[in-house]
């Protein structure tokens, strides 16, 4: 990571401090989630004026409020469950299938039939599924999605490519792929990687987009090229915002070299992690041992992130946000696991106490649809403002 180059723009949520505080629930972590800065985010990936199909993976953060906005600003989604495909279409009755891209793993043969029912595109990384369910592929067209033998991201959960990654057809098995597909009559219309999230390597797509439009030609029948998702954001405060205007033009130099093919990505994080924000409750600030905790009502069931990525959020003390961070601090959870931290020698005010809302910043991203009722604790609410 570079270090302080690009200072990052303040946050909508320090001048929505009112309208904040006013939702605080003691006992009921919020979810709050900022449509302008969805919108802002969608329009800066307009940059990239190389890519001619953005979809939204909705695993990042499926609330009906953000899917509509990013549907209106041109996106198409991403799903990888039945559940996903049937939520997309209950939120969205008159979306166009064309715009609806299905990309599971090890998902039971009922839901590629399920995918095919409604006529949206679906994924296929894997020589098995075309040999063992020839009924579902036949005269079918389909994407491959291909791991090109490495992966990349913020944690090694979340490296998507390689030896040891189940997602994505190996190389070596490229050739045994196009001989089942031909068996079953299915076209290949698509290529297809992602090989993990959270890259701050902004020449990795273009790189991806070259060894893929290899594959296409290959294939013949290829129209899209899909690099995926995985763009960045900058959690902690001396991250590099994510350098979009390098990374469209690394896109548009690439796509010039092979400009058949239809440039398509699928973010989730970078379009909706900045605009959501989880508020919770002090509960108690308890010394022991000389360090001082502070606890909240959320916990490692309403936001995972740090307890299972050792990520980063950026814990603030709303209530008191003018006062000097004057205490070091844990900030804890509720639950009784020992990775019920949000973050250790965290800056907080030293009057900090019971009662105070504290907002745990860029949580818009796997954050509430990852949430869980682990000790029968309650999920947290959602909220968008407009
Ligand atoms: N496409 C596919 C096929 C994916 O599996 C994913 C994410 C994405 C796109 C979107 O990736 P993004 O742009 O959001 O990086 N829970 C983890 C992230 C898991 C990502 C899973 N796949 C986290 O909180 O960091």
């Amino acid at each position: 990571i570079a270090h302080g180059r690009r200072e990052r723009a303040p946050q909508w949520w320090q001048g929505a401090r009112d309208s904040l505080l006013a939702l605080a629930e003691p006992g009921r972590p919020h979810y709050v989630y900022h449509l302008p800065t969805v919108r802002e985010r969608a329009a800066a990936l307009d940059a990239a004026t190389a890519i001619d199909r953005r979809f939204f993976a909705i695993k990042a953060n499926p609330h009906p409020a953000i899917l509509r906005t990013l549907v209106d600003a041109g996106f198409g989604l991403e799903c990888v469950s039945q559940g996903e495909l049937d939520h997309v279409f209950e939120v969205l009755p008159d979306l166009d299938p064309a715009r609806v891209l299905f990309t599971p793993s090890f998902a039971p043969r009922a839901e590629y039939a399920a995918a095919y029912a409604r006529g949206v595109t679906v994924t296929v990384d894997n020589v098995e599924a075309l040999r063992n369910w020839p009924e579902i592929f036949r005269g079918r067209d389909l994407w491959l999605r291909l791991d090109l033998g490495r992966g990349d991201g913020h944690h090694a959960k979340v490296v998507t490519g390689g030896a040891a990654s189940k997602f994505g057809l190996a190389l070596g098995a490229f050739d045994a792929f196009l001989v089942a597909a031909a068996e079953v009559d299915a076209r290949i219309t698509g290529i297809h990687a992602h090989l993990g999230s959270g890259i701050e390597t902004v020449a990795h797509w273009r790189e991806v987009y070259a060894e893929l439009a290899g594959f296409a030609d290959l294939v013949g029948t290829v129209d899209t090229i899909d690099i995926g998702g995985g763009l960045p954001i900058p959690y902690r405060p001396d991250d590099v915002p994510f350098d979009i205007p390098a990374w469209a033009a690394g896109l548009a130099a690439i796509k010039a070299e092979y400009p058949r093919y239809r440039l398509a990505i699928e973010p989730g994080r970078y379009l909706v992690a900045e605009a959501g924000v989880l508020l919770t409750t002090v509960t108690q600030v308890v010394d022991k041992l000389g360090t001082r905790r502070v606890g909240v009502d959320a916990g490692m069931h309403s936001l995972m992130r740090p307890a299972l990525y050792d990520a980063w959020h950026g814990i603030h003390n709303l209530s008191r946000l003018d006062d000097p961070d004057g205490a070091t601090v844990e900030v804890v959870g509720p639950i009784c696991e020992s990775s019920d931290v949000f973050g250790t020698r965290r800056r907080l005010p030293a009057a900090t106490r019971e009662g105070d809302t504290v907002l745990i910043a860029d949580a818009g991203a796997y954050g509430f649809v990852m949430a869980n009722t682990y000790n029968l604790r309650t999920l947290p609410q959602q909220d968008v403002l407009e």
